[in-house]
Parts: C-alpha cells; structure tokens; sequence
C-alpha cells in the first residue's frame, strides 16, 4: 500500500489539465467511488494496526492533495479560458446579422427615376388593370393592330371597351395628358404585362419607365439632348447614343435608341454581337392625333415621349444574361448585388 500511495502522490503531481472535463475525468479517477484514493480507503480497513498510524497519515496527504491539486487546476484553467477568449465575451463584436438588400430592378428603377427627376421630371404612376382606351384607343392604335390580339395582350373581359393587363405603361401619360395641366413632364415607372412565351430574352411581366414632355416648341432635337444625358449618366460620361428609324402608333416620327456598348466600348463583343451598339430604348415625337385625343391642341403644342425596360437596363449595366434570374429570386443571385447596390 506504502508503494502504491507514493505512485499517485507523484502521478497527482504531475497532473496537467486543458479544460474543465479533464479535470473532472482525474477526480473521478482519484476520488470518485471507484476511484483509486477511495479504493485505498477502503483498503485501509484490512491494514494491520501497528501500520495504521503511518499509513493513515500518508493517507491523508494524498487526499488533500489531490484535492488541492485538482483546485488548482481549475483555476489555471478558468484563467486561460479568460483570456483566450471565453464562449460569452461581451467585448466582441455582435454576430453579422443578414438583413435584406433591395432588388436590382428596383435599384435600377430608382436609378433611371433619379436621373430624370433631375432633369426635372416628375414620377407618374397608374393602374395595372387598365381599359382599351388607355393602352391602345387614345395612342392611336388601329382598331386591327396585331398588339390588341389576344396572342399578345391578356383580356380581363370583353367590351365595347375590354378590361385587360396593360402592355405598357404609356397609359399613365394618357392619363396625365387627360388630367394634368400643360407643361407636363413625367416618367412613368410600372410593371407591364404581355402575353409571351419565358425566355432568356423575355417574360410576360416586366417593369417599365416611359417619360413624356409636352410643351411649347418641343423638337425632336430636345428629345435627342434628353436621352443623350440619360445615356451618359446611366452608362458613363464616354457613352454615345445612336437613333434608328423605326415605327410607333403614339409616335411620329419615331426612332429607337442604341448606347455604345458599355463593355467593349463600341469594338465589337459577343454582349453587342459585334456591332458596338445596345438597344436600350423607343422613342419619338408625340403623334398629333394622341394629344388630340387627350385634348390638347397639338397646334400650340408638342411633345416628345420614350420608353424602355428596367430589365434590358439592369441587364446591360450588370452583364446578367438570362432575364428569368430576375424573377426567381434566388438570393444566391441577389446576394451578388449586395456589394453593387
Ligand atoms: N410604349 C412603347 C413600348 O412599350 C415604348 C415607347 C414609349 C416608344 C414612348 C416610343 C415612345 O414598347
């Protein structure tokens, strides 16, 4: 028994503990029922009585040792927990907390609204559920023009006056050119609906911003200085813009826009497959039979009006290639705007 007391004195000794388990583990192993002191207690009962003096001393300071070194240990331990950095440390920095970002077509909404109401423009919204007369009647569309197909609109009910979803937002400045007083200049930002297949390229909801200017001597020259400074503050102060020729009811004449290509500066890439242009948006002098059917005298006055798709801008601007990516909010998508927006 004398060997074996020596043996744990030294092995208690030399006890080192990482963490708090350890130390539980050794007084269990030492002073737990099963344990090896406790085991010696007990064995103490068979001890001869001449060796019990001694034996019983000795006993003793293993005991206390033990408990003292295993103390010890603790509180070693509980001192380098503090300062390697205990699990509640109030002076660290709180966990990131995601918080939402706001969507890119909405930034680029914002974005094409912004500039524009520095040049004086004032937002214009209306209803999504709109009649013939607004999105077609009023702009000049012929009764057989193939946008008032089914294939291409959809129909709420059939009239005199069908109830449908509009395919543009040019119906809010049929409104406004019914109801606001002359100057007027507005952009209209709104989603807009069209009966077409999902593709890459297309969708059958989408968001607009039209704008529309009337006043007194409005020229085609003006329209082309106003979309020439959207072109630069959107794209880049290097941008160049082209008009085409091309064909609206609502508009005459009526051009659509290119912008130099933004990424490879007009070289050429397979983003403007080679032509060093982007079509970014429609536009053209107000026809006089839309301001006649709005009321206004197109004699004394005139106007120019564009339009173009938040989605075709927010997809040129951040090189996104599938349009769809915008609708299915996959936040690994979104997640890559953070840092943009
Ligand atoms: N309304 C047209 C469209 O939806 C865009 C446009 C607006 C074109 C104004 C010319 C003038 O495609």
């Amino acid at each position: 028994m004398k060997q074996r007391i020596e043996e744990l004195l030294q092995e208690i000794q030399e006890l080192k503990a990482q963490k708090l388990q350890d130390i539980e583990e050794y007084r269990i192993r030492l002073l737990g029922k099963k344990g090896a002191i406790t085991k010696l207690f007990e064995d103490f009962r068979e001890v001869l009585p001449e060796q019990k003096r001694e034996l019983g001393q000795k006993l003793n300071t293993l005991k206390n040792l033990a408990s003292s070194k295993l103390e010890e240990l603790k509180e070693k331990v509980g001192e380098s927990i503090l300062q390697n950095g205990p699990k509640n440390d109030f002076t660290k920095p709180g966990d990131k907390f995601d918080l939402g970002t706001r969507h890119p077509i909405s930034v680029t909404r914002e974005e094409i609204i912004s500039i524009f109401s520095k040049f004086g423009y004032a937002v214009a919204e209306g209803p999504e559920i709109e009649d013939d007369w607004h999105v077609f009647g009023a702009l000049n569309f012929p009764p057989e023009h193939p946008a008032r197909d089914m294939q291409d609109t959809f129909f709420i009910s059939q009239s005199d006056n069908p109830v449908l979803l509009r395919t543009h937002t040019s119906s809010v400045q049929v409104r406004a050119m019914e109801r606001m007083p002359l100057p007027i200049r507005i952009v209209c930002p709104g989603r807009v609906f069209r009966n077409e297949a999902i593709s890459a390229r297309a969708h059958c909801i989408f968001h607009q911003v039209e704008g529309l200017y009337i006043d007194k001597n409005v020229s085609f020259a003006d329209l082309k200085q106003a979309v020439l400074l959207f072109a630069k503050e959107m794209f880049g102060e290097q941008t160049k813009i082209r008009m085409r020729p091309s064909y609206f009811p609502f508009t005459e004449p009526s051009a659509e826009v290119d912008v130099s290509c933004n990424i490879c500066g007009g070289k050429g890439c397979n983003i403007c497959k080679g032509t060093g242009w982007l079509e970014i948006m429609g536009c053209g002098m107000v026809d006089p039979n839309v301001l006649e059917a709005s009321g206004i005298d197109h004699k004394v006055y005139s106007g120019f009006a564009f339009g173009m798709g938040v989605e075709r801008i927010a997809m040129l601007k951040w090189q996104v290639k599938d349009l769809r990516l915008y609708f299915e909010n996959d936040v690994r998508f979104l997640r890559e705007f953070e840092t943009v927006i």
